[in-house]
């Protein structure tokens, strides 16, 4: 069952909030009794997840690569809601390219996505998590940990986010803020769709080295925020918590 929201129910703000993994953390949260906020490039698209969602959720459009946007967002959030309980970084594009050929525009834009965009976000919300002594989720991945061909924007950026969850982790604890990450495996969704018909991901491929064997679902992950952004993990801070079936622990190379 899930509670009526009240104006002192909790709140998880979500950057790419209006599909897959962030949409799925937002309903989590909300089934919990929480309020969320998607926040998503696609501004329609938000606003049509929150109304799935019922009254706890709330659709905002902001490109995060856009530091008035998301700046624009948080005032948003901070005139309405009035509180942020937890911040999920999950905003996030692949474009897969050969590194030989691979253009400064291919790194830069995954870059600015992945990386700026979680820091202008976890900059925005900086004083109403210190207010509430919040919680900070970064989506990083398996791309986070391994070499990846034809993958090199995404590797390096998901190290990246590896690199700032530490750091905020350390620098922001006296606020009362804990940074942590989650690092999904390959998980069903339109950005792995899009990946596939593409052909440039290989399901298959993905299943035999998954030791579970299959994709993730978004629900999976969201139970691992879920943890990461409440107080059941009150002592976990700087952790990279992988959900990948076990694929980056597979030592099964015989
Ligand atoms: N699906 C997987 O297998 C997988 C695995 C590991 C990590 N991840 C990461 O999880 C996160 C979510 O991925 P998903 O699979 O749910 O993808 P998705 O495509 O279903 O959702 C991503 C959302 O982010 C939004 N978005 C993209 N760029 C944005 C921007 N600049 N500003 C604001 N919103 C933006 C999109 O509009 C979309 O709603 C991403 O960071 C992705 O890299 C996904």
């Amino acid at each position: 069952m899930t509670l009526a929201p009240t104006p002192s129910s909790p709140v998880m703000v979500v950057s790419g909030g209006a599909a897959g993994i962030g949409l799925a953390s937002a309903s989590r949260w909300i089934q919990s009794g929480g309020r969320a906020v998607l926040v998503d490039r696609d501004a329609g698209a938000a606003e049509r997840a929150a109304t799935t969602l019922g009254d706890a959720a709330r659709g905002v459009g902001a490109d995060v690569t856009s530091r008035t946007a998301v700046d624009t967002a948080l005032a948003s959030v901070a005139a309405v809601e009035g509180r942020v309980d937890a911040l999920v970084n999950c905003a996030g594009i692949a474009r897969p390219a050969p590194a030989a050929t691979m253009s400064d525009d291919d790194l830069s834009v995954l870059l600015d996505i992945h990386v700026t965009g979680t820091l202008r976000m976890c900059r925005a919300a900086f004083p109403l998590l210190k207010a509430s002594r919040g919680r900070i989720v970064n989506i990083a991945s398996v791309a986070a940990l391994a070499g990846m061909p034809q993958r090199l924007n995404y590797t390096a950026a998901k190290s990246a986010i590896g690199g700032l969850t530490r750091t905020l982790a350390v620098e922001w604890a006296p606020e009362g803020i804990r940074t942590n990450a989650v690092g999904p495996g390959y998980v069903r969704s339109a950005l792995t769709e899009t990946l596939k018909e593409r052909g440039e991901l290989r399901t298959e491929g993905i299943e035999a080295r998954t030791a579970l064997g299959r994709f993730g679902e978004p629900e999976e992950i969201a139970e691992c925020v879920q943890f990461l952004a409440s107080e059941a993990s009150s002592f976990v801070n700087g952790h990279l918590l992988m959900a990948d079936g076990g694929l980056t622990i597979d030592g099964n190379w015989y």
